[in-house]
Protein backbone atom coordinates (compact mmCIF):
# COMPACT_ATOMS: atom_id res chain seq x y z
CA UNK A 1 0.00 0.00 0.00
CA UNK A 2 3.06 2.46 1.07
CA UNK A 3 4.89 1.25 -1.96
CA UNK A 4 1.66 2.66 -4.57
CA UNK A 5 0.96 5.79 -2.41
CA UNK A 6 4.75 6.15 -3.28
CA UNK A 7 4.27 5.39 -6.85
CA UNK A 8 1.79 7.67 -7.13
CA UNK A 9 3.82 10.87 -5.21
CA UNK A 10 6.29 10.44 -7.52
CA UNK A 11 4.31 9.70 -10.62
CA UNK A 12 2.47 13.15 -9.77
CA UNK A 13 5.40 15.14 -8.68
CA UNK A 14 7.09 13.49 -12.12
CA UNK A 15 4.12 15.18 -14.22
CA UNK A 16 4.47 18.33 -12.50
CA UNK A 17 8.02 18.98 -13.71
CA UNK A 18 7.04 17.68 -16.88
CA UNK A 19 4.52 20.42 -17.24
CA UNK A 20 2.96 23.30 -15.11
CA UNK A 21 6.32 24.02 -13.00
CA UNK A 22 5.76 27.78 -13.88
CA UNK A 23 5.12 29.62 -10.89
CA UNK A 24 2.56 32.93 -10.66
CA UNK A 25 0.96 34.86 -8.36
CA UNK A 26 -2.67 34.61 -7.08
CA UNK A 27 -5.37 35.26 -4.10
CA UNK A 28 -7.13 32.59 -2.68
CA UNK A 29 -9.58 31.71 0.40
CA UNK A 30 -6.90 31.05 3.25
CA UNK A 31 -8.40 27.41 3.98
CA UNK A 32 -8.14 26.46 0.61
CA UNK A 33 -4.60 27.53 0.24
CA UNK A 34 -3.94 25.27 3.66
CA UNK A 35 -5.49 22.40 1.84
CA UNK A 36 -3.34 22.77 -1.27
CA UNK A 37 -0.43 22.89 0.60
CA UNK A 38 -0.73 19.76 2.40
CA UNK A 39 -1.65 18.00 -1.16
CA UNK A 40 1.60 19.99 -2.82
CA UNK A 41 4.36 21.37 -0.23
CA UNK A 42 6.55 22.55 -2.62
CA UNK A 43 4.20 24.17 -5.10
CA UNK A 44 2.17 26.56 -3.02
CA UNK A 45 3.62 29.02 -0.48
CA UNK A 46 1.61 31.67 1.14
CA UNK A 47 3.34 34.92 0.91
CA UNK A 48 0.88 36.96 2.90
CA UNK A 49 -2.87 36.66 5.14
CA UNK A 50 -5.36 39.24 5.71
CA UNK A 51 -8.66 37.83 6.91
CA UNK A 52 -9.58 34.98 5.30
CA UNK A 53 -7.78 35.26 2.51
CA UNK A 54 -4.26 35.08 1.47
CA UNK A 55 -1.57 35.87 -1.50
CA UNK A 56 0.40 32.97 -2.52
CA UNK A 57 2.72 32.39 -4.96
CA UNK A 58 2.23 28.77 -6.93
CA UNK A 59 3.11 26.25 -9.60
CA UNK A 60 0.52 25.89 -12.46
CA UNK A 61 0.73 22.59 -11.70
CA UNK A 62 -1.11 22.94 -8.77
CA UNK A 63 -3.16 25.59 -9.75
CA UNK A 64 -4.56 23.60 -12.31
CA UNK A 65 -5.26 20.73 -9.67
CA UNK A 66 -6.76 23.44 -7.60
CA UNK A 67 -9.58 24.57 -10.25
CA UNK A 68 -10.30 21.09 -11.08
CA UNK A 69 -11.77 20.70 -7.97
CA UNK A 70 -14.27 23.21 -8.84
CA UNK A 71 -15.84 20.17 -10.48
CA UNK A 72 -17.41 19.01 -7.22
CA UNK A 73 -18.25 22.49 -5.77
CA UNK A 74 -13.87 23.45 -4.87
CA UNK A 75 -11.77 26.19 -4.44
CA UNK A 76 -10.51 28.89 -7.22
CA UNK A 77 -8.04 31.26 -6.97
CA UNK A 78 -8.08 34.72 -8.69
CA UNK A 79 -4.48 35.51 -10.54
CA UNK A 80 -2.18 37.99 -10.08
CA UNK A 81 0.29 39.55 -12.94
CA UNK A 82 3.21 40.02 -9.82
CA UNK A 83 3.78 39.91 -6.61
CA UNK A 84 2.90 42.79 -5.97
CA UNK A 85 -0.49 43.09 -7.48
CA UNK A 86 -0.84 40.02 -5.01
CA UNK A 87 -0.21 41.82 -2.07
CA UNK A 88 -1.71 44.93 -3.29
CA UNK A 89 -4.98 43.22 -3.85
CA UNK A 90 -4.81 41.79 -0.36
CA UNK A 91 -4.83 45.30 1.17
CA UNK A 92 -7.20 47.10 -1.09
CA UNK A 93 -10.19 47.92 0.85
CA UNK A 94 -12.99 48.23 -2.20
CA UNK A 95 -14.50 52.00 -2.76
CA UNK A 96 -17.79 52.60 -2.38
CA UNK A 97 -20.12 52.81 -5.39
CA UNK A 98 -19.86 56.36 -6.66
CA UNK A 99 -23.40 56.44 -7.61
CA UNK A 100 -26.41 54.26 -6.78
CA UNK A 101 -29.41 53.00 -8.86
CA UNK A 102 -33.23 54.74 -7.68
CA UNK A 103 -33.83 50.40 -7.86
CA UNK A 104 -37.41 51.74 -9.44
CA UNK A 105 -39.75 49.62 -11.41
CA UNK A 106 -41.22 52.23 -14.00
CA UNK A 107 -40.52 50.75 -17.38
CA UNK A 108 -43.28 47.96 -17.69
CA UNK A 109 -44.71 48.44 -20.96
CA UNK A 110 -41.30 48.57 -22.24
CA UNK A 111 -40.21 45.65 -20.20
CA UNK A 112 -43.39 43.40 -21.78
CA UNK A 113 -42.49 44.14 -24.95
CA UNK A 114 -38.77 43.28 -24.58
CA UNK A 115 -39.81 39.80 -22.90
CA UNK A 116 -41.96 39.16 -25.19
CA UNK A 117 -39.34 39.20 -27.96
CA UNK A 118 -37.02 36.35 -26.72
CA UNK A 119 -36.49 34.33 -29.00
CA UNK A 120 -35.22 30.81 -27.50
CA UNK A 121 -33.80 29.92 -30.97
CA UNK A 122 -31.76 32.77 -31.34
CA UNK A 123 -29.71 31.38 -27.85
CA UNK A 124 -29.54 28.17 -28.75
CA UNK A 125 -27.99 28.92 -32.25
CA UNK A 126 -25.52 31.36 -30.49
CA UNK A 127 -24.38 28.44 -28.09
CA UNK A 128 -23.65 25.96 -30.46
CA UNK A 129 -22.00 28.33 -32.65
CA UNK A 130 -19.77 29.02 -30.09
CA UNK A 131 -19.34 25.52 -29.22
CA UNK A 132 -18.09 25.09 -32.38
CA UNK A 133 -14.77 26.78 -31.75
CA UNK A 134 -13.73 23.74 -30.23
CA UNK A 135 -12.10 25.57 -27.49
CA UNK A 136 -11.82 29.33 -26.26
CA UNK A 137 -9.28 28.42 -24.39
CA UNK A 138 -7.71 32.07 -23.44
CA UNK A 139 -4.06 31.24 -25.21
CA UNK A 140 -5.67 29.28 -28.07
CA UNK A 141 -5.97 30.94 -31.82
CA UNK A 142 -9.79 29.76 -31.73
CA UNK A 143 -10.55 31.63 -28.77
CA UNK A 144 -8.95 34.84 -30.09
CA UNK A 145 -11.23 34.41 -32.86
CA UNK A 146 -14.05 34.12 -30.73
CA UNK A 147 -13.92 37.25 -29.27
CA UNK A 148 -12.66 39.21 -33.36
CA UNK A 149 -16.15 37.13 -34.57
CA UNK A 150 -18.01 37.99 -31.19
CA UNK A 151 -17.27 41.84 -32.32
CA UNK A 152 -17.90 41.17 -35.91
CA UNK A 153 -21.53 39.84 -34.90
CA UNK A 154 -22.60 42.32 -32.25
CA UNK A 155 -21.87 45.11 -35.14
CA UNK A 156 -24.00 43.19 -37.25
CA UNK A 157 -26.42 43.25 -34.92
CA UNK A 158 -26.75 46.30 -34.10
CA UNK A 159 -26.51 47.29 -38.05
CA UNK A 160 -29.33 45.29 -38.27
CA UNK A 161 -31.20 47.22 -36.15
CA UNK A 162 -29.94 50.63 -37.39
CA UNK A 163 -28.86 51.87 -34.50
CA UNK A 164 -26.28 54.31 -34.77
CA UNK A 165 -25.58 55.21 -30.98
CA UNK A 166 -24.07 51.11 -30.72
CA UNK A 167 -20.23 50.76 -30.80
CA UNK A 168 -18.07 47.27 -30.34
CA UNK A 169 -14.73 47.66 -29.37
CA UNK A 170 -12.17 44.94 -28.29
CA UNK A 171 -10.69 45.42 -24.97
CA UNK A 172 -6.75 44.00 -24.98
CA UNK A 173 -5.37 42.37 -21.78
CA UNK A 174 -1.78 42.24 -20.55
CA UNK A 175 -1.94 38.92 -18.95
CA UNK A 176 -3.46 37.01 -22.16
CA UNK A 177 -3.51 37.43 -25.78
CA UNK A 178 -7.49 36.92 -26.12
CA UNK A 179 -9.13 40.49 -25.60
CA UNK A 180 -12.68 41.07 -23.92
CA UNK A 181 -15.52 42.28 -26.20
CA UNK A 182 -17.25 45.44 -25.01
CA UNK A 183 -20.47 46.57 -27.33
CA UNK A 184 -21.79 49.92 -26.02
CA UNK A 185 -25.00 51.57 -26.37
CA UNK A 186 -24.39 54.93 -25.62
CA UNK A 187 -26.80 56.70 -22.63
CA UNK A 188 -29.03 59.55 -23.88
CA UNK A 189 -28.80 61.35 -21.50
CA UNK A 190 -27.04 60.13 -18.46
CA UNK A 191 -23.86 58.94 -20.74
CA UNK A 192 -21.87 58.83 -17.96
CA UNK A 193 -23.83 56.34 -16.05
CA UNK A 194 -22.63 52.63 -16.61
CA UNK A 195 -25.01 49.65 -16.66
CA UNK A 196 -22.63 46.86 -17.28
CA UNK A 197 -24.34 43.30 -18.67
CA UNK A 198 -21.38 40.68 -18.76
CA UNK A 199 -20.59 36.80 -19.24
CA UNK A 200 -17.32 34.80 -20.06
CA UNK A 201 -16.52 34.28 -23.82
CA UNK A 202 -13.44 31.85 -23.05
CA UNK A 203 -14.10 27.75 -21.71
CA UNK A 204 -11.38 25.48 -20.25
CA UNK A 205 -11.41 21.90 -19.39
CA UNK A 206 -9.16 18.92 -19.17
CA UNK A 207 -8.02 19.05 -22.51
CA UNK A 208 -7.97 23.13 -22.83
CA UNK A 209 -6.48 23.53 -26.17
CA UNK A 210 -8.15 20.76 -28.07
CA UNK A 211 -11.44 20.15 -26.86
CA UNK A 212 -13.24 22.67 -24.43
CA UNK A 213 -16.84 23.56 -25.91
CA UNK A 214 -17.65 25.42 -22.89
CA UNK A 215 -21.40 25.57 -23.71
CA UNK A 216 -22.69 26.35 -20.70
CA UNK A 217 -19.63 27.44 -19.34
CA UNK A 218 -20.39 29.95 -20.60
CA UNK A 219 -21.36 30.01 -24.22
CA UNK A 220 -25.06 29.98 -22.65
CA UNK A 221 -24.12 33.27 -20.64
CA UNK A 222 -22.83 35.17 -24.07
CA UNK A 223 -25.83 33.84 -25.90
CA UNK A 224 -28.11 34.87 -22.99
CA UNK A 225 -26.96 38.65 -22.75
CA UNK A 226 -26.57 38.74 -26.67
CA UNK A 227 -30.11 38.27 -26.87
CA UNK A 228 -31.58 40.46 -24.06
CA UNK A 229 -29.53 43.47 -25.69
CA UNK A 230 -31.27 42.10 -29.09
CA UNK A 231 -34.71 42.52 -27.76
CA UNK A 232 -33.75 46.23 -26.52
CA UNK A 233 -33.02 46.88 -30.19
CA UNK A 234 -36.18 45.69 -31.56
CA UNK A 235 -37.96 47.86 -29.29
CA UNK A 236 -36.37 50.53 -30.49
CA UNK A 237 -34.87 51.12 -26.56
CA UNK A 238 -32.82 53.70 -26.51
CA UNK A 239 -31.44 54.04 -23.15
CA UNK A 240 -30.98 57.17 -20.27
CA UNK A 241 -27.92 55.42 -18.93
CA UNK A 242 -24.90 53.92 -20.88
CA UNK A 243 -25.19 49.90 -21.03
CA UNK A 244 -22.00 48.50 -21.96
CA UNK A 245 -22.41 44.47 -22.74
CA UNK A 246 -18.99 42.88 -21.62
CA UNK A 247 -17.78 38.95 -23.09
CA UNK A 248 -14.67 38.99 -20.57
CA UNK A 249 -11.43 36.93 -21.82
CA UNK A 250 -9.41 34.57 -19.72
CA UNK A 251 -12.14 34.29 -16.51
CA UNK A 252 -11.30 30.39 -16.27
CA UNK A 253 -7.50 31.10 -15.42
CA UNK A 254 -8.52 33.25 -12.85
CA UNK A 255 -11.35 36.17 -13.51
CA UNK A 256 -8.31 37.84 -15.63
CA UNK A 257 -10.04 39.57 -18.46
CA UNK A 258 -12.63 41.33 -15.46
CA UNK A 259 -10.31 41.51 -13.20
CA UNK A 260 -8.06 44.21 -15.43
CA UNK A 261 -11.36 46.12 -17.07
CA UNK A 262 -12.96 46.38 -13.29
CA UNK A 263 -9.58 48.15 -12.18
CA UNK A 264 -9.04 50.08 -14.84
CA UNK A 265 -12.86 51.74 -14.74
CA UNK A 266 -12.02 52.27 -11.15
CA UNK A 267 -8.74 53.85 -11.35
CA UNK A 268 -10.64 55.98 -14.46
CA UNK A 269 -13.16 57.07 -11.67
CA UNK A 270 -16.15 55.25 -14.14
CA UNK A 271 -19.19 55.46 -12.89
CA UNK A 272 -20.54 51.68 -13.45
CA UNK A 273 -23.79 52.27 -10.92
CA UNK A 274 -24.85 48.13 -11.45
CA UNK A 275 -23.48 44.98 -13.09
CA UNK A 276 -25.10 41.53 -13.71
CA UNK A 277 -23.23 38.51 -14.09
CA UNK A 278 -24.13 35.64 -16.52
CA UNK A 279 -22.40 32.46 -16.10
CA UNK A 280 -23.82 29.37 -16.66
CA UNK A 281 -27.70 29.58 -17.88
CA UNK A 282 -28.25 26.85 -20.06
CA UNK A 283 -28.77 23.71 -17.65
CA UNK A 284 -31.90 23.29 -15.01
CA UNK A 285 -30.69 21.59 -12.16
CA UNK A 286 -32.96 22.59 -9.45
CA UNK A 287 -36.61 23.05 -8.31
CA UNK A 288 -36.68 26.87 -8.81
CA UNK A 289 -35.55 28.81 -12.16
CA UNK A 290 -32.74 31.07 -10.61
CA UNK A 291 -30.78 31.27 -7.76
CA UNK A 292 -29.05 34.32 -7.02
CA UNK A 293 -25.03 33.81 -5.76
CA UNK A 294 -25.01 35.97 -2.78
CA UNK A 295 -21.60 36.05 -1.83
CA UNK A 296 -19.25 38.16 -3.58
CA UNK A 297 -22.19 40.48 -4.80
CA UNK A 298 -24.05 43.17 -3.38
CA UNK A 299 -27.55 42.55 -0.86
CA UNK A 300 -29.36 45.41 -2.20
CA UNK A 301 -28.92 44.67 -6.03
CA UNK A 302 -29.61 41.55 -5.76
CA UNK A 303 -33.25 42.40 -3.84
CA UNK A 304 -33.57 44.32 -6.77
CA UNK A 305 -33.30 41.48 -9.23
CA UNK A 306 -35.67 39.56 -6.77
CA UNK A 307 -37.84 42.53 -7.11
CA UNK A 308 -38.13 42.51 -11.17
CA UNK A 309 -39.16 39.23 -10.87
CA UNK A 310 -41.47 39.45 -8.30
CA UNK A 311 -43.00 42.30 -10.49
CA UNK A 312 -42.95 40.79 -14.01
CA UNK A 313 -42.34 37.41 -13.55
CA UNK A 314 -44.70 36.35 -11.13
CA UNK A 315 -47.23 34.17 -13.02
CA UNK A 316 -48.03 33.57 -16.86
CA UNK A 317 -46.23 33.17 -19.79
CA UNK A 318 -43.01 34.69 -18.41
CA UNK A 319 -42.83 32.91 -15.01
CA UNK A 320 -39.91 32.71 -13.36
CA UNK A 321 -38.92 31.38 -9.68
CA UNK A 322 -36.06 31.83 -7.49
CA UNK A 323 -33.91 30.74 -4.80
CA UNK A 324 -30.35 31.89 -3.76
CA UNK A 325 -27.04 30.03 -2.76
CA UNK A 326 -23.36 30.56 -2.22
CA UNK A 327 -20.42 30.09 -4.10
CA UNK A 328 -18.29 30.23 -1.57
CA UNK A 329 -15.83 32.28 -3.23
CA UNK A 330 -14.87 34.84 -6.10
CA UNK A 331 -16.30 31.95 -8.80
CA UNK A 332 -16.71 34.33 -11.67
CA UNK A 333 -16.74 37.74 -13.09
CA UNK A 334 -18.54 39.49 -10.56
CA UNK A 335 -16.19 39.40 -7.96
CA UNK A 336 -13.74 41.66 -10.49
CA UNK A 337 -16.52 44.66 -9.99
CA UNK A 338 -17.12 43.75 -6.41
CA UNK A 339 -13.38 43.29 -5.53
CA UNK A 340 -13.35 47.09 -6.90
CA UNK A 341 -16.37 48.19 -5.28
CA UNK A 342 -18.99 48.63 -7.64
CA UNK A 343 -22.36 46.69 -6.98
CA UNK A 344 -22.88 43.35 -8.91
CA UNK A 345 -25.34 40.48 -9.01
CA UNK A 346 -25.24 37.00 -10.23
CA UNK A 347 -28.40 35.09 -11.20
CA UNK A 348 -27.41 31.47 -11.68
CA UNK A 349 -28.60 28.26 -13.21
CA UNK A 350 -29.47 26.32 -10.33
CA UNK A 351 -28.69 25.97 -6.56
CA UNK A 352 -24.98 25.64 -6.18
CA UNK A 353 -24.20 22.23 -6.19
CA UNK A 354 -27.54 21.30 -8.71
CA UNK A 355 -25.36 22.60 -11.66
CA UNK A 356 -24.25 21.11 -14.50
CA UNK A 357 -21.44 18.72 -13.44
CA UNK A 358 -19.91 18.77 -16.95
CA UNK A 359 -18.76 21.93 -16.84
CA UNK A 360 -14.42 21.95 -17.45
CA UNK A 361 -14.89 18.98 -19.22
CA UNK A 362 -15.16 17.83 -22.70
CA UNK A 363 -18.60 16.94 -22.31
CA UNK A 364 -20.08 20.58 -21.70
CA UNK A 365 -21.78 20.33 -24.47
CA UNK A 366 -25.69 21.97 -25.52
CA UNK A 367 -26.91 18.59 -26.28
CA UNK A 368 -26.92 17.66 -22.42
CA UNK A 369 -29.79 20.33 -22.35
CA UNK A 370 -30.91 19.83 -25.92
CA UNK A 371 -32.62 23.64 -25.92
CA UNK A 372 -32.32 26.94 -24.45
CA UNK A 373 -35.48 27.20 -22.36
CA UNK A 374 -33.56 27.75 -19.29
CA UNK A 375 -31.61 30.14 -20.60
CA UNK A 376 -34.43 32.48 -22.36
CA UNK A 377 -35.62 32.86 -18.64
CA UNK A 378 -32.35 34.74 -17.92
CA UNK A 379 -32.38 36.89 -21.06
CA UNK A 380 -36.13 37.90 -20.10
CA UNK A 381 -34.45 39.09 -16.30
CA UNK A 382 -31.10 40.66 -18.45
CA UNK A 383 -33.59 42.58 -20.68
CA UNK A 384 -35.60 43.58 -17.33
CA UNK A 385 -32.33 44.55 -15.56
CA UNK A 386 -31.49 46.82 -18.85
CA UNK A 387 -34.36 48.45 -19.25
CA UNK A 388 -34.73 49.33 -15.56
CA UNK A 389 -31.62 50.08 -14.70
CA UNK A 390 -31.18 52.27 -17.66
CA UNK A 391 -34.58 53.93 -18.25
CA UNK A 392 -35.87 54.50 -21.06
CA UNK A 393 -35.43 57.70 -22.86
CA UNK A 394 -38.24 57.28 -25.33
CA UNK A 395 -38.78 55.45 -28.22
CA UNK A 396 -35.97 55.83 -30.72
CA UNK A 397 -37.36 57.73 -34.22
CA UNK A 398 -40.49 58.85 -32.97
CA UNK A 399 -40.18 62.25 -32.96
CA UNK A 400 -41.98 65.15 -30.21
CA UNK A 401 -44.95 65.40 -32.26
CA UNK A 402 -46.24 61.79 -32.80
CA UNK A 403 -45.11 61.22 -28.81
CA UNK A 404 -47.61 64.05 -28.24
CA UNK A 405 -50.37 62.84 -30.98
CA UNK A 406 -51.67 60.07 -28.39
CA UNK A 407 -54.23 61.15 -26.32
CA UNK A 408 -55.88 58.61 -24.08
CA UNK A 409 -58.96 58.86 -22.09
CA UNK A 410 -61.48 56.13 -19.88
CA UNK A 411 -65.36 57.05 -20.10
CA UNK A 412 -67.56 54.48 -18.95
CA UNK A 413 -66.15 50.99 -19.53
CA UNK A 414 -64.37 52.42 -22.76
CA UNK A 415 -60.74 53.21 -22.84
CA UNK A 416 -61.25 55.88 -26.05
CA UNK A 417 -58.02 56.50 -27.96
CA UNK A 418 -57.08 58.68 -30.40
CA UNK A 419 -54.03 60.15 -32.92
CA UNK A 420 -53.76 63.50 -33.71
CA UNK A 421 -52.21 65.09 -36.89
CA UNK A 422 -49.31 62.25 -36.41
CA UNK A 423 -47.28 60.74 -39.87
CA UNK A 424 -46.78 57.43 -37.97
CA UNK A 425 -48.78 54.63 -38.48
CA UNK A 426 -49.36 52.80 -35.04
CA UNK A 427 -50.36 49.24 -35.96
CA UNK A 428 -51.39 47.64 -32.23
CA UNK A 429 -52.51 48.78 -28.51
CA UNK A 430 -51.75 46.34 -26.17
CA UNK A 431 -52.70 47.20 -22.39
CA UNK A 432 -51.07 46.38 -19.22
CA UNK A 433 -52.00 46.14 -15.78
CA UNK A 434 -50.33 47.96 -12.85
CA UNK A 435 -48.19 44.95 -12.57
CA UNK A 436 -47.22 44.46 -16.32
CA UNK A 437 -49.50 41.54 -16.76
CA UNK A 438 -50.77 42.03 -20.57
CA UNK A 439 -54.46 42.50 -20.32
CA UNK A 440 -55.40 42.58 -23.92
CA UNK A 441 -54.10 43.39 -27.77
CA UNK A 442 -55.96 44.95 -30.20
CA UNK A 443 -55.06 46.37 -33.74
CA UNK A 444 -55.36 49.68 -34.83
CA UNK A 445 -57.46 50.30 -37.65
CA UNK A 446 -58.44 54.33 -37.35
CA UNK A 447 -57.18 57.32 -36.37
CA UNK A 448 -59.87 56.39 -33.48
CA UNK A 449 -60.33 53.69 -31.44
CA UNK A 450 -62.02 52.17 -28.58
CA UNK A 451 -60.77 49.38 -26.03
CA UNK A 452 -63.93 47.79 -24.33
CA UNK A 453 -62.68 47.38 -20.83
CA UNK A 454 -66.05 47.44 -18.59
CA UNK A 455 -65.19 43.86 -17.08
CA UNK A 456 -61.88 45.02 -15.49
CA UNK A 457 -61.47 45.71 -12.26
CA UNK A 458 -60.66 49.69 -10.74
CA UNK A 459 -57.14 50.75 -11.06
CA UNK A 460 -54.12 52.01 -12.83
CA UNK A 461 -53.43 50.53 -16.38
CA UNK A 462 -51.20 51.35 -19.45
CA UNK A 463 -52.25 51.46 -22.96
CA UNK A 464 -49.42 51.08 -25.26
CA UNK A 465 -49.28 51.99 -28.67
CA UNK A 466 -46.56 50.15 -31.01
CA UNK A 467 -45.58 51.28 -34.10
CA UNK A 468 -44.52 48.93 -37.32
CA UNK A 469 -41.48 48.45 -36.08
CA UNK A 470 -40.12 51.96 -34.57
CA UNK A 471 -41.59 51.82 -31.25
CA UNK A 472 -44.12 52.38 -28.62
CA UNK A 473 -46.02 55.34 -26.98
CA UNK A 474 -47.12 54.18 -23.54
CA UNK A 475 -49.57 56.46 -21.34
CA UNK A 476 -51.15 55.71 -17.71
CA UNK A 477 -55.49 55.70 -17.72
CA UNK A 478 -57.13 54.89 -15.05
CA UNK A 479 -60.17 52.37 -15.26
CA UNK A 480 -63.05 53.63 -12.59
CA UNK A 481 -65.87 50.34 -13.09
N1 LIG B 1 -18.76 29.16 -14.25
C1 LIG B 1 -17.70 28.91 -13.34
C2 LIG B 1 -18.05 29.24 -11.90
C3 LIG B 1 -19.04 28.36 -11.24
C4 LIG B 1 -18.91 26.99 -11.30
C5 LIG B 1 -20.05 28.92 -10.51
C6 LIG B 1 -19.83 26.18 -10.66
C7 LIG B 1 -20.96 28.12 -9.86
C8 LIG B 1 -20.84 26.77 -9.94
C9 LIG B 1 -16.50 29.75 -13.73
O1 LIG B 1 -16.29 29.81 -15.09
C10 LIG B 1 -15.26 29.17 -13.10
O2 LIG B 1 -14.89 28.09 -13.42
N2 LIG B 1 -14.64 29.93 -12.22
C11 LIG B 1 -13.44 29.51 -11.56
C12 LIG B 1 -12.98 30.56 -10.61
C13 LIG B 1 -11.96 31.48 -11.16
C14 LIG B 1 -11.48 32.39 -10.07
C15 LIG B 1 -10.83 30.74 -11.87
C16 LIG B 1 -13.66 28.30 -10.70
O3 LIG B 1 -14.76 28.15 -10.16
O4 LIG B 1 -12.71 27.55 -10.54
ZN1 LIG C 1 -15.60 27.58 -15.53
Amino acid sequence: MRKIILLLFVTVSLQAQITGNERFYATMALHDAEELQQDFPKEVRIIAKKGNEVAVYLTEHAGHKLHNRVLVHGPGFIYKASKEAALASLQRSPKNTRIALDFTITEDALVQEAMNAVNTQNIADHIEELEDYGSRYHSTASGRQAALDLKANWEAMAADYGRTDVSVRLYNHSATNMPSVIMTIEGAEFPDEIIVIGGHLDSTSFEPTTNAPGADDDASGIATITEATRTLFEIDFVPKRTIEVMAYAAEEIGLVGSAEIAEAYSNNNIDVAAVAQFDMTLFNGSATDISFITDFTNATLNNYMMQLLDHYNSTGTHAITYSTSLCNYGCSDHASWTAEGYMSTFPFEANFGDHNSAIHTPGDTFDLAGNADHSAKFAKLGAAFLIEASKSNGALGLDEATLNAVTVSYTTGQIQYAFIGNTIQFAEVVLYDILGKKIMTQDIVSQIGTLSVSSLQTGLYIASFITEGRGAVSKKVLIKN
